[in-house]
């Protein structure tokens, strides 16, 4: 059974979807791998580590029984694909597009990772949760390098310096990373979410909760937020403005699968804030936490620096690709099987994880 490891192809993609460690791991089970030469470059994996792993870097890494790619597929690849052939990567499925409808065409089977259910058996394929994670790390990164006073408490001989208050919002994976950083480097931290089981999350770490009474819940199904009313909304921006206006950084993390980001920090907040405040939105590609950033731009308004970067990970692409790779492998490890005629394919309908994952047509 063959797995391929195409290079990315979507513009400052620099993760790789499998690293010489998991590549290693495949060929030891006897599968036969093929890695596009470059694919692991930008990532820093050689060529010639993959090769000393036991992968072949001659012959299409599109022509296998499982190609393995972090992204979406473009319509070339798809058509580069084996008929029946298994895909899996970020496939990004709110609606069904081109791309998706070229793949059931062709009877690919798509595993689309960001659909792994949220349950324990499945957390260690959670592509998701590793991501985010990266996402979270790096935001408050970001966020100290733009910032252009210290984050933790200083006292020098000339003279000390206070905490940077650090407001975060939304308290998922990525949220509760970023308050995990910023509390290492020392940031005095708010947290706040709409769903109220995360208030004992985000003391857990030593930041305070910001609680608002919205008259409603924000917890949807699956553990993940729901679209608040309208009335609420408003209510949200009024109660949290005062909170958010007082900030040196925000780091805001609000998302809604499938729906617009909320708009948490009206432009009128980001008027109100200090001079030389920060503003990291990992919301920017889902059209943002604050109207005022731009996706993949760092901009400056009101005296409030915006940044809208929209793939974090990437900027970490060496642990986001070995992250990734790792939890591609333990996926694997239920949808193949060993047996006396070699590697098999399991049914993919029979396990609720690959059953979650599989797009179809109506899905
Ligand atoms: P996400 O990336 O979809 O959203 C980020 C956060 O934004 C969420 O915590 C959400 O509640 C919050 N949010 C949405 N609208 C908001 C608003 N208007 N104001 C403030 N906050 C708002 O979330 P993520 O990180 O993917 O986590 C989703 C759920 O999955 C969580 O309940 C998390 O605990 C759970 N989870 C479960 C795992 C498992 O059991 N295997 C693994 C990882 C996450």
């Amino acid at each position: 059974m063959r797995i391929g490891i195409p290079r990315e192809s979507i513009s400052g993609e620099k993760r790789v979807a499998s690293t010489p460690e998991v590549v290693k791991k495949f060929v030891a089970k006897g599968f036969e791998v093929v890695v596009a030469p470059g694919a692991g470059t930008a990532a820093g994996y050689t060529d010639q580590a993959y090769q000393d792993a036991g992968a072949s870097l001659a012959g299409d890494a599109f022509d296998a029984d499982i190609v393995v790619k972090v992204r979406k597929p473009s319509l070339d690849e798809v058509a580069s694909l084996r008929s029946g052939a298994v895909y899996i990567g970020l496939i990004e499925t709110c609606e069904t597009d081109a791309v998706l409808e070229a793949l059931f065409e062709k009877q690919v089977r798509a595993i689309a990772m960001e659909r792994i259910p949220r349950i324990s058996r499945a957390q260690s394929m959670d592509v998701l949760s590793s991501q985010s994670n990266i996402a979270g790390y790096r935001a408050v990164i970001e966020a100290a390098a733009h910032y252009g006073h210290f984050f933790p408490m200083m006292m020098t001989a000339a003279g000390s310096s206070k905490p940077a208050r650090v407001v975060v919002l939304g308290a998922g994976v990525a949220g509760l990373q970023a308050i995990a950083t910023a509390r290492r480097l020392g940031a005095d931290v708010y947290a706040y979410d709409v769903r109220p089981e995360t208030r004992e999350q985000i003391e857990s770490l030593g930041a305070k909760a910001i609680e608002l009474d919205l008259g409603e819940s924000g917890a949807g199904e699956g553990g993940y937020a729901k679209e608040l009313s309208d009335e609420a909304k408003a209510k949200q921006q009024a109660l949290l403005a005062d909170e958010l206006a007082k900030a040196h950084v925000i780091i805001t993390t609000a998302l809604i699968p499938c729906r617009p980001a909320p708009e948490l920090i009206p432009e009128t907040v980001v008027q109100r804030m200090r001079q030389g405040a920060v503003i990291v939105d990992l919301a920017a590609a889902n059209g943002g936490n604050c109207p005022l950033s731009e996706p993949d731009q760092v901009v400056e308004k009101h005296g409030v620096t915006l940044v809208g970067h929209t793939n974090y990970p990437a900027m970490m692409a060496g642990d986001a690709s070995a992250f990734f790779a790792r939890n591609v492998a333990n996926l694997l490890d239920i949808m193949v099987e060993k047996t006396d005629d070699g590697l098999v394919l399991k049914d993919l309908e029979a396990d609720e994880i690959t059953q979650a994952a599989l797009l179809r047509p109506e899905s």
